[in-house]
Formats: structure tokens, C-alpha cells, sequence
């Protein structure tokens, strides 16, 4: 089978968050077992452009209201990522260094949604499936169908995958003009709540839609961001199909950013080699157990939470452990997180900004990873800590409640506490102290969480069931 991915972000082209990951491993592991996923996105400014090499294969233009667009779609020549990986060139508008965050977002990922849907409207072979990842590319399935130039596309399967369904691309009425010529009947198809919703207009439009994981997919009835009612209608077209992990660039064993490679039998002296590492460079004691929180500091993520919690916890355990905090987002609570370097020194350290390599040394030195979401559709720090012999203390929410057990049931391997609340992470870290006082307790749930089964393999499988079930 043939599938097209449309997405914003790819790891290691570009990469968000979480939504990179996704993008870079499931149609790696698509062709693993036999089909022909391709994907395409658009074009920034980052190093992985310049640093490798492809051939111009189409070139097109097209109108978005006042605006008129050339763009150009480059392929990457070796197919280095396992997957064919097409990149959408539109000069001044996707050619930026961030991916998000720009005001003129809804123009650029709605210039690229066109370019796509232009582009594959003449492909001589037709993809079998178009499968799109989130709002920035949730208006393809409502082209492939209402846009008069398009509509020949409009028996190809679409499929919908919500990593995150709080952000949804609102964008006012005044921009209906942006689609290429469409059938004005079919406004209802854009529309949530008097505003164009692209994440809901997917919804609506995609032949199926799933969430990354069974809880997200309960949740989002009853907590979407305004969608509820929409999924509680839709439910019928919705399936929670759980993210899994690259185990080839999430390998302890192999990873070329950590210092001490490890594996199952010598994951003690391997996380302590770069725990040692870790804590001398950032001023930490190797003795305490290590706590670490990698994220984006948001309210989803409940980063808010972090400073009061880890004072409480510094002063009420007696400083019995260590924090390191990385992340990026909210302004004032990168500020709290930085400010807070000097007076906890010793217990405590954060490095705001976005760094890959020293995500995979925290992964690799710590004990325990944090992980307070409000909301979490999966998450994947989890299972990179988990594969990296971390344990995770994680909120009961979304995937995050799918994929740990808490060590107080048969077989459990992770902590895991109800609120999001300063009072149930100190909680949690307390427990998380009586378990690091039982070295045996603690080697035997480091070799199980590091032996979890948490690579792509099934969930690949699982959406090519999907797709199937379609043609
Ligand atoms: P989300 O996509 O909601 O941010 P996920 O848990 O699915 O959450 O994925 C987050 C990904 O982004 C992981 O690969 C994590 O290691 C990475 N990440 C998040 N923040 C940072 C950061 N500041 N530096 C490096 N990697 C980060
Ligand atoms: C989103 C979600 C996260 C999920 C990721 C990949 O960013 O917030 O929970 O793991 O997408 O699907």
C-alpha cells in the first residue's frame, strides 16, 4: 500500500515535540513491513536542509485570496530516514528557522496545504492513502473533497491522527477566501463555533480519525478544548492506536549522544558513569537520587507546578535528591525555573532552551523522570525514560496512564499519582525515595521498564489495518 504523510514536523528535519518523533519513525517502520510510506512537509531553514542533498521534483504555483504562490517540492535524494521525504519550498513563508510561533501561521500552513493537495492533484499514480497529523494539516481532507480543482482526489482514503487536540488552527471567516475555488454549500465542513477550525474541519471530513492513545480517545469527549461534542458525535470514526518509540535512535546501547553507552546488564554502572557526568556539570550531588522533567513548559504539561513542588520538596524531604529541569515555553515560568538556580544550587539546576543531546543524557543519568501533565494524548518521554532505565512518575491521564503501572500493583514498574497538584507530585516523590532506598527493588524494575516492548512495530502494523480496512 501507498501512503502519503502530511505533516509539519519530522524528526530530525525539524522537531516540536512529540509530533516530530511520530512523523519520523511510522512510515520508517510502514516500509519496514512492506508498504510504500512516503511524507512530506515544509521546507525551513534548519541543518538538516543544508547539510543534505535533493532534487527539485515538481514546481507549481497557485492563488490564496490576494496572494499568489510559486512553490517548488525538493526530494531528499538517498532516502536516508527510511522513507521517501518531500519538502515544500515556498519562498518567504516556510523558509523560517522555528517552525511555529510566527503571526502569519495560518497563511503558511494553509499555503502548504494547498501546495500539497495541488501537487499530489498530479501524481500520474495516486497515493492509496492520505494520512495528516494535526491542524496545521486539517484542511486536506476538506480540499480533497469541496475544492472544485481537487475534488478527483476525493475517493483517496483520508486518515486523521490528533497528537494534541488543544490546538486546533482557528483562523476567522475573512480567510475562506484562501481555499482554491470551493463549494460554498459546504461551509458547516470549516466550521466550529463561527470560526474556521481546521482540527475540526479534519474531524468532520477524514474518512477515519485516531488519537494516540485509548485514554486520550475517552478523554477528549469529556475535555477537547471546545470539541467535545464533536468527538461524542463522531466516535463511531475514532480509534486509539498508542504511539510507540524508535528504539533504533532511542537506544541506550548505540546512542551517540551519551558518554557511556548501556544496555540491560550493565544499566547500573552505565547510568551511574553518566550520572556522574550530568551532575558534575551542572553542580549536583551523584549520591541523591536524580530527578529530571524534559518538556515544553506549558500548562498541558503542567510546568507551573514544578517550582513549588521541588521547594516543597527540597525544604520538607531534608534535600534528599536532585532536580535538573530542561524546557522551553512559557516565559514566566522559564523565569521562576531559572531563578531558582542560585538559591537551590547543589539540589537543584534547569537549563531553559530546546537541546536533543543533553535530552538523551538526562534520559540516560537520571532515576526518576517527571512527568505531571495535565493533559497528555501519550507522551514519549516516558517510554524513552523507561527504554533508558528511568522510572517515570507520571499523572493518570491520556497515554501516560496507558503505558505505566504503578509499582503498588501486581507488576508495576512507575509511579503514578491522580492531580495535578504540588501536593500529589511531593507525594510521589517521597515514594519515589522509599523505592531508591531498596537497590534490589530498583535493579529489578530498571531491567523491566528497560526490557518494555514499546517500539513501533505493532502500532505501525495497527494503523496499515486501519488504512486496509478503508481501500
Ligand atoms: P509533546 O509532543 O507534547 O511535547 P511528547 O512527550 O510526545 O510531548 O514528546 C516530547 C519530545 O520532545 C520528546 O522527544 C522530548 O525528549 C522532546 N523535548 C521536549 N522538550 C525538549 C527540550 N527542551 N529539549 C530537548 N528535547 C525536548
Ligand atoms: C503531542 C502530544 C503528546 C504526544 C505527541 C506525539 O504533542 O502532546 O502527548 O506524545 O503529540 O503523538
Amino acid at each position: 500500500m501507498e501512503i502519503l504523510h502530511v505533516t509539519a514536523e519530522c524528526y530530525p528535519v525539524a522537531k516540536a515535540g512529540g509530533l516530530g518523533d511520530v512523523a519520523g519513525a511510522l512510515p520508517k517502520y510502514q516500509n519496514k513491513i512492506g508498504h510504500i510510506a512516503k511524507l512530506v512537509m515544509p521546507m525551513y531553514r534548519t541543518k538538516f536542509l543544508y547539510q543534505n542533498d535533493f532534487d527539485v521534483v515538481h514546481k507549481g504555483d497557485f492563488s490564496m485570496g490576494p496572494y499568489w504562490f510559486n512553490y517548488t517540492i525538493i526530494k531528499e535524494q538517498t532516502n536516508k530516514l527510511g522513507f521517501e521525504l518531500y519538502l515544500v519550498d515556498i519562498n518567504g513563508l516556510l523558509d523560517r528557522e522555528e517552525v511555529y510561533g510566527y503571526d502569519d501561521d495560518s497563511e503558511r500552513f494553509t499555503a502548504f496545504q494547498i501546495a500539497v493537495v495541488d501537487w499530489v492533484a498530479r501524481w500520474q499514480d495516486k497515493p492509496d492513502i492520505v494520512h495528516v497529523h494535526d491542524h496545521h494539516t486539517g484542511l486536506i481532507p476538506f480540499m480533497m473533497q469541496q475544492c472544485y480543482a481537487y475534488r478527483h482526489l476525493s475517493h483517496i482514503p483520508t486518515v486523521l491522527t490528533i497528537h494534541n487536540a488543544q490546538y486546533q488552527g482557528w483562523m476567522d471567516w475573512d480567510k475562506a477566501n484562501y481555499f482554491p475555488a470551493w463549494d460554498m454549500l459546504e461551509w458547516g465542513k470549516l466550521d466550529w463555533q463561527d470560526r474556521i477550525n481546521p482540527l475540526a474541519s479534519a474531524v468532520k471530513c477524514a474518512t477515519r480519525v485516531t488519537t494516540v492513545s485509548y485514554s486520550y480517545l475517552d478523554e477528549m469527549r469529556s475535555n477537547a478544548n471546545g470539541l467535545e461534542n464533536l468527538f461524542e458525535y463522531e466516535r463511531g470514526k475514532c480509534t486509539g492506536i498508542l504511539n510507540g518509540i524508535d528504539d533504533i535512535v532511542w537506544n541506550p546501547d548505540t546512542d551517540t549522544y551519551i558518554d557511556d553507552t548501556f544496555n540491560t546488564k550493565n544499566a547500573a554502572l552505565g547510568k551511574l558513569a553518566n550520572k556522574k557526568l550530568l551532575c558534575e556539570a551542572f553542580n549536583l550531588e551523584v549520591e541523591r537520587p536524580l530527578f529530571v522533567f524534559i518538556g515544553r513548559l506549558v500548562h498541558e504539561k503542567a510546568a507551573d507546578l514544578l517550582p513549588q513542588a521541588i521547594y516543597d520538596a527540597v525544604y520538607h524531604l531534608e534535600g534528599k535528591m536532585s532536580f535538573l529541569i530542561l524546557g522551553s515555553g512559557d516565559p514566566h515560568v522559564e523565569w521562576e525555573l531559572a531563578n531558582m538556580n542560585m538559591p537551590l544550587a547543589g539540589y537543584y539546576n534547569s537549563k531553559i532552551g530546546y537541546n536533543e543531546k543533553l535530552s538523551h543524557q538526562m534520559y540516560a543519568a537520571a532515576d526518576f523522570l517527571l512527568m505531571p501533565s495535565r493533559v497528555e494524548p501519550c507522551g514519549l518521554n516516558q517510554m524513552y525514560a523507561m527504554r533508558y532505565g528511568t522510572i517515570p512518575i507520571v499523572r493518570n491521564t491520556g497515554g501516560l496512564r496507558d503505558t505505566v503501572t504503578d509499582i503498588g500493583e501486581h507488576g508495576g514498574y512507575g509511579i503514578i499519582f491522580n492531580d495535578a497538584k504540588v501536593w500529589d507530585i511531593t507525594y510521589s516523590i517521597n515514594r519515589a525515595l522509599e523505592l531508591y532506598a531498596q537497590p534490589k527493588r530498583m535493579k529489578a524494575i530498571r531491567t523491566k521498564i528497560m526490557n518494555l516492548d514499546n517500539s513501533w512495530g505493532n502500532s505501525a502494523q495497527q494503523y496499515i489495518n486501519l488504512y486496509s480496512s478503508l481501500q
